[in-house]
């Protein structure tokens, strides 16, 4: 059976001047990406302060080497406006396509929708923008990364099966309005919902940063001294977390348990050192699969709305044999 492809769909739809559909997914709004021996690509990142946004960046910037592509970098150090300003700077200078790591899930979609009408091709990459706003096939090729609301379900499983009699628990948030921290939240609070004896007293924005965990930790702990679990949608905040209660005086693993997500090399020693009870991994290494997207995109395959990551879970029963295959 000949295979429906963007390519045939386009050709179809100028043919008949209509939006070729297949699968859900609308192609012919799409800007074409030319097959060719090299590219030049832009990569706007997010910000770089932790561990996991630098083994994305190295990751990348390591496959597009290999591939000989020219690889355009920017870094919005925190800011969805300078991210913007990055994503207009990269349609300027005339990149082939653009991959994108948009910081919140609502004010990147201009950025997303300019590329678009300059006839750029946009991949998101590692996080969504709203969906009500822009989508996957129409407005920008795929999303590729985990599924964060998965990640936080996992979370919250793990905890009732290791922990049944229950538990008060302080959630640290990620950045407020990024599909992470939207979603690590939905999972992992819906799957606690109605539990008999689970209560998440306390929930605040951490910034998936290690320094702004560790503060609002403390405020929370002092705030409410019973809780016994501190749940942080990242590595950064729950390390932070780790420094908050040993300077309150309390021992991590112990008095309180403490839960992350991403999976880098420190918290997954910290599992190995029982200060961390459990992690779900939330892998950084984009590289292989972003460009591999990309060239399957310029060869005219449908590309699938979500190219999905799969995520790996470390406890004490396997910390010990992956730290070193952490990043
Ligand atoms: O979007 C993925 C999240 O962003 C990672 O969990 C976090 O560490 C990063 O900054």
């Amino acid at each position: 059976m000949t295979s429906i492809t963007r390519r045939t769909i386009l050709l179809a739809a100028s043919a008949l001047g209509a939006v070729g559909l297949t699968a859900g997914i609308a192609f012919a709004d799409l800007p074409v990406l030319a097959k060719k021996d090299t590219y030049k690509v832009g990569f706007a990142q997010t910000e770089s302060n932790n561990p996991w946004r630098i083994a994305q960046t190295e990751s990348m910037q390591a496959k597009a080497k290999e591939l000989g592509f020219q690889l355009v970098y920017t870094d919005a150090a925190g800011s969805a406006a300078k991210q913007v300003a990055d994503v207009n700077s990269m349609i300027a200078q005339g990149v082939d396509l653009i991959f994108l790591a948009p910081r919140e899930e609502k004010p990147l979609i201009p950025a997303v929708m300019a590329a678009k009408k300059a006839g750029i091709p946009v991949i998101l990459l590692d996080r969504n923008v709203d969906q009500s706003l822009a989508k996957a096939g129409e407005d920008y090729i795929t999303f590729i990364g985990s599924d964060f609301i998965d990640e936080g379900k996992r979370m919250a499983e793990w905890l009732v099966k290791n922990k049944p009699d229950g538990a008060k628990i302080i959630e640290l948030e990620g950045t407020t309005g990024s599909s992470p921290a939207n979603d690590r939240k939905k999972g992992f609070d819906e799957a606690l919902a109605g539990m008999a004896g689970f209560e998440i007293v306390a929930s605040q924005t951490g910034d998936f940063a290690r320094d702004k965990g560790r503060q609002v930790a403390e405020a929370l702990l002092q705030a409410h001294p019973d809780a016994n679990v501190i749940y942080a949608h990242n590595d950064e905040m729950a390390m932070g977390a780790i420094a908050a209660l040993e300077a309150a005086g309390k021992v991590p693993g112990k008095d309180v348990l403490v839960l992350s997500i991403d999976g880098g090399k420190e918290a997954v020693q910290a599992v190995v050192d029982g200060k961390i009870a459990a992690v779900v991994e939330c892998n950084p290494r984009f590289g292989p699969k972003a460009f591999e997207t990309m060239a399957r995109y310029a060869a005219g395959e449908a590309i699938e709305p979500w190219v999905k990551n799969i995520d790996a879970f470390y406890d004490p029963s396997n910390a010990k044999d992956e730290v070193a295959n952490a990043y």
